[in-house]
C-alpha cells in the first residue's frame, strides 16, 4: 500500500468548515488550504486529497466547483479523493461534489457532512444549529479521517 500524501482544501464563509478541515489536517498530518486564498494548488504531489465545503442557496461554493472542474487527468491517477462539509439542514451539496468528481473518473473514497451554525438572515437570529460543528462532531471528524487513512 502506498503511503498518503495527504492535503485538505476547502472553502468556508463563516468557519464552520474550516473547523471540520482543521480536524482532518492535524489527523492527517498535513496542510489545510483555504481555496479562496490558494486558487490554484497543484496536486501533483499529493494523493489523498480532501475537498469542503459550506453550502449555500443549496449549493457548493463556486470556487471548490471551479477547482473540481478545472481537474485534469494527471490529477485523477493514482489519486484518492475524499469530499465533506457543513450544512444548515440539507447535505445534498456535498453528494454532488462526490458527482462532480466521479463525473471527472475520479476516485472518491468516503463522504463526510455535518451540520453548521447557520448565519444566514433569520436562520442567524433563530439560532439554527448553535453550536455546530461541536465537540462531538469535531470527534465524529476525527474518527472519520482514522478510518479514511486505514482504508487507503
Ligand atoms: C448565505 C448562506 C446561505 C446558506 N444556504 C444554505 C442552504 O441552502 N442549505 C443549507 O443546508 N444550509 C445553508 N446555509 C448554512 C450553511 O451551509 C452552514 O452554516 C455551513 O456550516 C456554513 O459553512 P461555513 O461556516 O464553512 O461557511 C447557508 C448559510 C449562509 C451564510
Amino acid at each position: 500500500m502506498k503511503k498518503p500524501k495527504a492535503i485538505v482544501i476547502y472553502y468556508s464563509r463563516t468557519g464552520n468548515t474550516q473547523k471540520i478541515a482543521k480536524v482532518f489536517a492535524r489527523t492527517l498530518k498535513c496542510k489545510f488550504l483555504n481555496i479562496k486564498e490558494n486558487p490554484k494548488i497543484n496536486l501533483d504531489k499529493y494523493n489523498l486529497i480532501f475537498i469542503g465545503s459550506g453550502i449555500y442557496g443549496m449549493k457548493i461554493s463556486a470556487e471548490i466547483e471551479n477547482f473540481i472542474q478545472k481537474l485534469k487527468n494527471k490529477d485523477m491517477n493514482e489519486k484518492k479523493y475524499v469530499v465533506f462539509g457543513t450544512y444548515g439542514g440539507s447535505k445534498r451539496g456535498i453528494k454532488v461534489m462526490k458527482e462532480i468528481l466521479e463525473h471527472k473518473n475520479a476516485k472518491v473514497i468516503g463522504q463526510f457532512g455535518c451540520k453548521g451554525h447557520d448565519d444566514f438572515w433569520l436562520f442567524k437570529i433563530f439560532n439554527v444549529n448553535r453550536g455546530r460543528p461541536d465537540k462531538h462532531d469535531l470527534f465524529e471528524a476525527k474518527e472519520f479521517a482514522q478510518f479514511i487513512l486505514k482504508i487507503f
